[in-house]
């Protein structure tokens, strides 16, 4: 396991569909955090260490991409995801750290699982395997229809899109649903925001929300 004791810090990990605002938000709430008085430190997935980098490279950009199958990828997210959690979260975690992370087991869980209908037993294991007792404190759903998560996505892709901004509408409907899903059954762990309001206004809520959970 790579956390032997109790950490002091804090893991809010963000999810939602392509567009939907995650980076942004991230980057609201990390100065939020900064200001009063936390020490903060922001990951994303996959990637976030030298090898995960390079793992995000086989997975987005490989020029046979879109020959890889399902479970490959699901491997390949997880392996990133291993790496990212000894390398940098668990250590953050055990200094007393917030870490606020773009993506985390939950998106696999959606895309693999859901999106693309890989078995939810296999995808929840090899996801503990990956993460060991590293859970999330917090995880902020940003929900958008899929209309406006694509409209972003086309606005925000200057070259090729990657093969996963090559998916279909039918993709995102399942990843957004899987979402909604997720938000539903767990909300103990699971803030779900409505992403289609203002920047400022979607970052009070989720601030409102986080300050009620950890003080
Ligand atoms: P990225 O360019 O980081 O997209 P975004 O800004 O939307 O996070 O690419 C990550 C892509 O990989 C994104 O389409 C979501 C997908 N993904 C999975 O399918 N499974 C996973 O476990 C993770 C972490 C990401």
């Amino acid at each position: 396991m790579p956390l032997k004791q109790k950490p002091t810090g804090k893991l809010i990990s963000f999810e939602g569909s392509e567009g939907c605002g995650k980076s942004t938000q991230i980057a609201l709430l990390a100065a939020h955090l900064l200001k009063t008085g936390r020490d903060v430190i922001t990951t994303r997935e996959p990637g976030g260490t030298e090898i995960g980098e390079q793992i995000r490279n086989i997975i987005v950009h490989n020029s046979k991409g879109d020959e890889m199958c399902a479970e490959t990828e699901l491997l390949l997210f997880a392996a990133s995801r291993a790496q990212l959690v000894r390398e940098v979260i668990a250590p953050a975690l055990l200094a007393g750290q917030y870490v606020l992370s773009d993506r985390y087991l939950d998106s696999s869980t959606v895309y693999q699982g859901i999106a693309r209908n890989l078995a939810p037993d296999p995808v929840s294991h090899i996801n503990r395997f990956a993460v060991g007792n590293v859970m999330p404190d917090i995880t902020v759903v940003i929900d958008v229809p899929t209309e406006v998560s694509l409209q972003r996505l086309k606005q925000r892709v200057t070259d090729v899109p990657d093969r996963m901004e090559r998916e279909n509408v039918d993709f995102y409907n399942k990843v957004r649903e899987g979402y909604l899903l997720l938000a539903k059954n767990m909300p103990e762990r699971v803030i779900l925001v409505d992403g289609t309001h203002s920047t400022t206004a979607v970052a009070q809520t989720i601030w409102e929300h986080v300050q009620l959970r950890i003080g």
